[in-house]
């Protein structure tokens, strides 16, 4: 389905219940909402769930191919209008939990639960800053099929790479056939987010942070050190899994999410 957000069309998928609590999935970079295709399927309809694709990603549109966090924050704002939730359960995996957290800072009333699926709180430091400005300079010179070959190595385990080949090919796939000028422009609005580690002590809601075990990109040290700032959140390392712990590992991800969810109120 397609929504006009902000002036951009946005592609969303919505499964499950609408009655039901409302649970956001926010994909990563430079990825789609299909990411979440079995996350959707686990809910079923005790919940209703709804995975977007940011600006410039999967279904969505380029708009002018220049990103920041704070738009890509309005964005989800106003896809909450749009879909007339007031109140939704976050769940951000990489940069999706970049934008939750910024967008529960800003907009604390709007969420009821957070879960941070392999993600951080901390910005970019100068040498981060300066990998970004390169990826964007090669992806743009390039193209996202070499783009994509590159970043699989770093976000799946040399296991996964072996024996998880569709899930693999699935990531290559999503990100050739994304446009170069959206990958450049989140790397972009990446190296310039805001740095939420502060905020992390003023989080009131219920808090999940989950993290593959092997994640390299983010490692498992980096949840733990979130954890111990959002008061009463609960940790889980999800086994076998590198930094896509929702698709090399979704039946360990999705009960983590379930039994969270369920202590939840919406
Ligand atoms: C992601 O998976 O969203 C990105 O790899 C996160 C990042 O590069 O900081």
């Amino acid at each position: 389905m397609q929504a006009k957000i902000n002036g951009t069309n946005i592609h969303y998928v919505e499964g499950g219940n609408p009655a039901a609590p409302s649970v956001i999935f926010i994909h990563g970079f430079p990825f789609s909402s299909d990411i979440w295709k079995s996350q959707l399927k686990a809910l079923g309809h005790n919940y209703h769930a709804v995975a977007y694709d940011f600006r410039g990603m999967g279904e969505s549109a380029l708009g002018d191919g220049q990103y920041t966090i704070e738009e890509h924050v309005d964005d989800l704002i106003a896809m909450l209008d749009f879909l007339e939730i007031d109140k939704a359960i976050l769940v951000g995996l990489s940069m999706g939990g970049y934008i939750a957290l910024r967008a529960l800072e800003r907009y604390p009333e709007r969420f009821s639960a957070l879960a941070l699926c392999d993600t951080q709180s901390k910005a970019d430091d100068n040498a981060g800053k300066l990998k970004r400005a390169a990826g964007a300079k090669a992806v743009k010179k390039d193209g996202a099929a070499a783009f994509a070959a590159g970043f699989v190595e770093a976000v799946f385990t040399p296991a996964s790479i072996k024996n998880k080949v569709p899930a693999v090919d699935f990531i290559k796939d999503i990100i050739s056939a994304s446009d170069p000028l959206a990958i450049a422009g989140n790397l972009i609005a990446m190296a310039a987010r805001t740095d939420t580690t502060e905020f992390l002590a003023d989080i009131a809601v219920p808090t999940l942070v989950l993290v593959g075990e092997e994640d390299k990109l983010i490692p498992p040290a980096v949840a733990r050190d979130m954890h111990t700032r959002i008061k009463g959140s609960e940790l889980h390392l999800i086994p076998d899994a590198a930094h896509m712990s929702n698709l090399e590992n979704p039946d360990e991800f999705n009960a983590r999410l379930l039994e969270f969810l369920a202590t939840v109120k919406g």
